[in-house]
């Protein structure tokens, strides 16, 4: 059978890695080399419960942090395969050639994270995504060279084909040549990342646009909490995009404080003693956000030695980015966007609303609820990426499915209506604008005036996106088009949520209410977007 992944970021090659194995023919499609997939920015780790015998961890444990930093709307039973799984992802990595570091014994060393109750990150340096996505590839290749995966870069995703409710393939736009593409196959796994490009400035890939998500839900795939958008605590700003610094300097003991009459103020610890800087993310930046000053993050106390061998990533961004020496002196830091707990709507197989089509990794919404423990976004990319591809396996090829040459031709006439200039300045400042909303309105404070003020922005420029649509490329057209609507989407579940809950806050309805304990459904429908509460992930649309 033949599985077509599109993305090949971590949860792209692992879906991949694992269809080969069991035997299906992949072809792995992607804009861009895996090299330049966000997953290599992932700096601090990968949870998992290694040796229950230390600190008293147990698998429970981790599904208790997970649930309590989701603040309770996901499935119990989804998170336990997770944080079951965890272990063996972790040695499998380790197997494959992840270079671990290691405490004196030799064994795995594992640190302390944000809403962790025990210190259960794994980690390569402050460089584990790069050192899993390096593994990963090479994994990959022994497949590529016995011909049982092939890789297909500088496709843009389109749109999936769709055949009697059935997903059966998916048409690209080649980048070199503008060429439509398309791709039959006997499941699709979407692993397209975030949707960073809809904030301009965060601590991921603008290569994230969001679009994926856009396009798929208007063509029948419901997408899930929407409105739970994570900012990072601490990252530093520069001038194309803002630097992370790894939750890891805090894992290592780093302390926030900001300066009042000439004394710092430990804020954090004030408020939620000893473990303070490491409370779960939502909760940390928004004390940030409510700082009379500039918050500071202090790790030269920890020494020289201790930062070079573990933190040396956040070394080389401060001094590279700010000429600043974090051996010697606090880094400015402020909370940025940094990931996306909302996405593509999957049922337990990772299967969306349409048969045949799967979704893994950060574009789909599934493990961390209103908030992400820092840490188990790398363990959901692999196990989300895996699990989809068991399922493809399952159930096998699929019968039928139209002409491919016929899918083309369709494809390439409906984009021959909107056939035009390449102009890429319009599409540069549509998508400023469009940030400019979306940084206002879904900050870390919302409240029911700003939302609807951003929802009728977005339609302004949902206007002038036809406007401008001579000006466009046929591609960017399309991709602004569904960008806007996957923000239209996000700004009415944040409206529509009248609690505040994890990442999501109501500046006029700060309690959190029992009626609002589960997921944001968001539907499209003849053009219109609708909203709706109670997950049935569990059952989702079967074959
Ligand atoms: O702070 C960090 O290193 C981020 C890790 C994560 O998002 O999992």
């Amino acid at each position: 059978m033949q599985v077509l992944i599109i993305g090949s970021g971590i949860a792209g090659l692992s879906a991949a890695i694992r269809s080969a194995e069991l035997g299906c023919h992949v072809i792995l499609a992607s804009p861009y080399v895996s090299e330049r997939a966000q997953s290599v920015m992932a700096a601090g780790g990968i949870n998992a419960v290694l040796d229950p015998s230390r600190e008293g961890d147990s698998i429970e444990l981790h599904i208790e942090d997970t649930m309590k930093g989701g603040c309770f709307i996901e499935d119990e039973d989804t998170v336990r395969g997770l944080c079951t799984a965890a272990p063996d992802i972790v040695r499998w990595l380790d197997s494959i050639g992840v270079m671990f570091s290691r405490d004196p014994s030799g064994n795995i060393a594992q640190r302390a994270f944000g809403g962790q109750s025990r210190d259960r990150t794994a980690y390569a340096g402050a460089s584990t995504g790069r050192q899993i996505v390096t593994a990963l590839i090479q994994k990959c290749r022994e497949y590529e060279i016995v011909g049982k995966i092939e890789r297909r870069i500088g496709l843009n995703f389109h749109s999936a084909v769709i055949h009697g409710g059935r997903c059966c393939g998916a048409v690209f736009t080649e980048t070199v040549s503008g060429r439509i593409v398309t791709l039959p196959a006997d499941a699709v796994i979407m692993a397209a990342g975030g949707m960073n490009r809809l904030f301009g400035k965060t601590t991921g890939s603008s290569l994230c646009d969001g679009y994926a998500a856009g396009r798929l839900f208007t063509q029948g795939v419901r997408l899930r909490n929407l409105e739970m958008i994570q900012y990072h605590p601490t990252s530093i700003e520069t001038p194309n995009k803002r630097m992370l610094i790894s939750e890891a300097a805090r894992g290592e003991g780093g302390r926030l404080y900001y300066e009042e009459g000439g004394r710092r103020v430990y804020f954090m610890e004030d408020e939620f003693g000893e473990r303070g800087n490491l409370m779960p993310r939502d909760v940390v930046s928004r004390c940030m956000y409510r700082c009379p000053s500039q918050v500071y993050l202090d790790i030269s106390f920890l020494g020289e030695k201790l930062i070079h061998e573990r933190l040396q990533e956040v070394y080389d961004v401060c001094m590279d980015y700010l000429g600043l020496d974090v051996t010697k002196e606090a880094i400015p830091v402020a909370p940025s966007v940094h990931f996306f707990m909302g996405g593509i709507k999957t049922d337990d197989d990772h299967m969306t609303d349409i048969d045949g089509l799967y979704a893994a990794g950060e574009c789909a919404s599934k493990y961390h609820g209103a908030n992400r423990l820092g840490g188990n976004s790398l363990l959901a990319a692999v196990y989300s990426g895996r699990k989809a591809a068991e399922a493809c396996s399952e159930r096998g090829e699929a019968k039928g499915g139209p002409d491919a040459d016929a899918v083309t031709a369709e494809a390439e006439a409906g984009l021959a209506a909107a056939k035009s200039s390449d102009k890429g300045t319009a599409a540069d400042s549509m998508l400023m604008k469009l940030s400019a909303i979306m940084n206002s309105r879904l900050g870390i404070a919302r409240d029911e005036k700003g939302l609807r003020a951003g929802l009728a922005e977005a339609e302004e420029l949902a206007a002038e996106a036809v406007r401008y649509d001579e000006g466009l490329s046929v591609y960017e057209n399309l991709r602004i088009k569904h960008m806007l609507i996957l923000s239209k989407a996000m700004l009415m579940s944040a409206l529509v949520r009248e609690e505040s809950r994890g990442a999501h806050y109501r500046q006029d309805c700060p309690e959190t209410k029992d009626e609002f304990c589960s997921c944001s459904v968001a539907e499209y429908k003849d053009g219109a977007i609708s909203i709706s509460f109670g997950d049935d992930a569990r059952s989702g649309v079967k074959k």
